[in-house]
């Protein structure tokens, strides 16, 4: 079974997507972290993230090693993701690490942006995990003080809006719901109750296909 996970940042997906495959014994993909590790090779080089050339030669050397990085899940690394990530050959240089992860016999679980427009179009089930802005900046600036930053919940609130705006306007594989996606609204739910519903989704949706 090929489950795909999208939504906009701090929505819940991950944790959803990394519960899923848990629960159904299937391998799961954090596609954000290939973009974050290019983001991190494109500063470590000191090069700007929204520069073509520096940000594909650095997709180009993501491997699995380079996705263990603690310095990948912060606030700065997950802004400059969201540059490299508009740049088209960024997204054709990761394409293939995600289809093959996506193709393995026996599915998998792959949380993104746009998994089930672009990466996995044919997959069995689509969650669309979203949430209002200011629960996301809450509970993106509790993980961000958890990891040691020092950042004001307004900037996380600033940075939330600007990235969302970036990833859904630029004109390459923007983040968009799929049409054939499932809407999970994780506003006012604890991680376990979103978990239930998202399991019964696809429990309904395997029932239906087999
Ligand atoms: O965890 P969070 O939602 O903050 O972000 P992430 O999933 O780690 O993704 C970081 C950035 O990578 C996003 O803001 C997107 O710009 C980009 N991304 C993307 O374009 N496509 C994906 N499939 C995954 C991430």
């Amino acid at each position: 079974m090929l489950i795909a996970v999208d939504g906009p940042l701090a929505s819940g997906k991950g944790t959803i997507a990394k519960h899923l495959a848990n629960w159904y014994h299937l391998p799961y993909l954090d596609t954000g972290l290939l973009y974050r590790a290019c983001a991190l090779g494109v500063l470590q080089s000191g090069e700007d993230p929204s520069d073509e050339v520096a940000a594909a030669k650095s997709a180009k050397a993501v491997d699995r090693a380079a996705l263990d990085h603690f310095q990948l899940r912060s606030a700065r690394i997950g802004a400059a993701a969201s540059k490299v990530a508009a740049i088209p050959a960024v997204r054709n240089a990761l394409m293939d690490y995600q289809r093959r992860f996506a193709e393995q016999d026996g599915g998998a679980v792959l949380d993104g942006r746009d998994i089930g427009t672009v990466i996995c179009p044919k997959a069995d089930v689509k969650l669309w995990i979203y949430a209002p802005a200011e629960v996301r900046a809450t509970r993106r600036h509790k993980e961000l003080l958890e990891r040691g930053e020092d950042i004001s919940k307004d900037e996380v609130l600033a940075q939330l809006r600007e990235r969302d705006s970036r990833d859904a306007g630029r004109p390459y594989a923007p983040m968009l719901r799929a049409v054939d996606a499932h809407l999970l609204n994780t506003g006012d739910l604890s991680i376990d109750a979103a978990f239930e519903v998202a399991r019964r989704i696809i429990d309904a949706a395997q029932a239906e296909h087999s």
